[in-house]
């Protein structure tokens, strides 16, 4: 995959983000910079996961995090190499991590540059322990503040419309970087042997319709009533409509990467314990509904885009459902 048909090298993700210049036309190579940098934290995490189980990083740290979840070790390494390596990158002016309850400032003397970072350092921490697909997720804004000086909050609070390039890594039987910067969705398969990631999947689009949905049914007795008449459709053969299957592995980067290349409908819907929904805004739904947009899909609260929720708070949560344009449109019109 990472070879052409004549065993050359492909394109590596290096070069695919230099040749796009993704900061075009103010061009000052900036953002295709800090492009580069999560590249290679990317792989630092990557290489971590793959050998967790022989490093001893295997379980929970004893910490409990600002989300009130049980702190697994590789979240904590994951959030520390991120922070490490765009901090002294000079492209960021502050960061927000699901990890950490405050914005995470950039530290002197590293400068303060143009963009914000938010992430989730590892998506699906419930699935390290057990050898399932986990995942990284970013999204990067351009500041609100003045240049030069440090960011503030406002920098991290802004709608998932303005994200100028988003996307994620998926750590699972290959490991692959998913990004957008506006431009195309494109996917690119880690080769260990070499240490890159390849372009393997140019130009994604998503299916305009699947035939899966992806939630957690065991919340069922907790949802409303408007979001379990929509399940009870989706899984029903009705008027030339096919019956749903469900698939469901518990890890957002895992469900949204499946239902990128085959289409479908992932959701988290709002129940009875989580009255906003579980998925946070800035960490999780806007950056993934910024790629599932961009490959043709669509993400909605139930009520509205999105990519269109002004944030109010760091680690706001929002309902979900996500996916294949008419999936979506289908799941918004039967709750009505
Ligand atoms: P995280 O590991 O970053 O806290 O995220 C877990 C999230 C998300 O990845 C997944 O879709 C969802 O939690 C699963 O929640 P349930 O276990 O409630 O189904
Ligand atoms: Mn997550
Ligand atoms: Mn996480």
């Amino acid at each position: 995959m990472p070879t052409t048909r004549h065993g050359l090298p492909g394109t590596t993700l290096e070069r695919h983000i230099m040749d796009r210049q993704p900061d075009a036309p103010q061009a000052t190579g900036e953002l295709t910079r800090l492009l580069q940098q999560l590249n290679l934290a990317a792989k630092i995490i990557g290489s971590r996961v793959s050998r967790a189980g022989l490093a001893g990083m295997l379980g929970l740290t004893g910490d409990v995090n600002v989300q009130g979840e049980r702190v697994q070790k590789l979240d904590e390494y994951a959030n520390q190499t991120i922070v490490r390596v765009i901090e002294a990158g000079g492209y960021c002016c502050v960061m927000g991590s699901e990890e950490v309850a405050e914005p995470i400032p950039i530290p002197d003397p590293y400068p303060k540059g143009r963009y914000v970072l938010q992430f989730d350092p590892l998506d699906g921490s419930g699935n390290i322990d057990i050898n399932a697909s986990i995942g990284t997720i970013f999204s990067i804004h351009r500041r609100k503040s003045p240049a030069g000086e440090a960011g503030v909050l406002s920098d991290l609070l802004q709608p998932g419309r303005d994200i100028v390039a988003a996307g994620y890594i998926v750590y699972g039987s290959s490991n692959m970087f998913v990004y957008s910067a506006g431009d195309g969705v494109h996917g690119f398969t880690y080769d260990p042997g070499v240490g890159e990631f390849f372009l393997s999947h140019n130009d994604i689009r998503i299916p305009e319709r699947g035939s899966t949905y992806s939630i957690n049914e065991g919340n069922y007795h907790k949802w409303t009533p408007e979001v379990r008449r929509w399940v009870d459709w989706v899984k029903r053969a009705d008027e030339g409509k096919k019956a749903y299957s469900l698939r469901y592995i518990g890890a957002m980067v895992a469900d949204l990467h499946r239902t990128l290349l085959r289409g479908g409908i992932f959701a988290y819907p709002a129940d009875l314990k989580n009255t906003h929904g579980k998925l946070r805004l800035l960490y999780e739904a806007s950056p993934m509904a910024f790629v599932i947009e961009h490959a043709g899909g669509a993400a909605s609260t139930g009520t509205g885009r999105v990519l269109d929720v002004e944030p109010t708070a760091l680690h706001q949560r929002t309902p979900v459902f996500i996916g294949s344009k008419l999936d979506v449109e289908d799941a918004v019109r039967v709750m009505g």
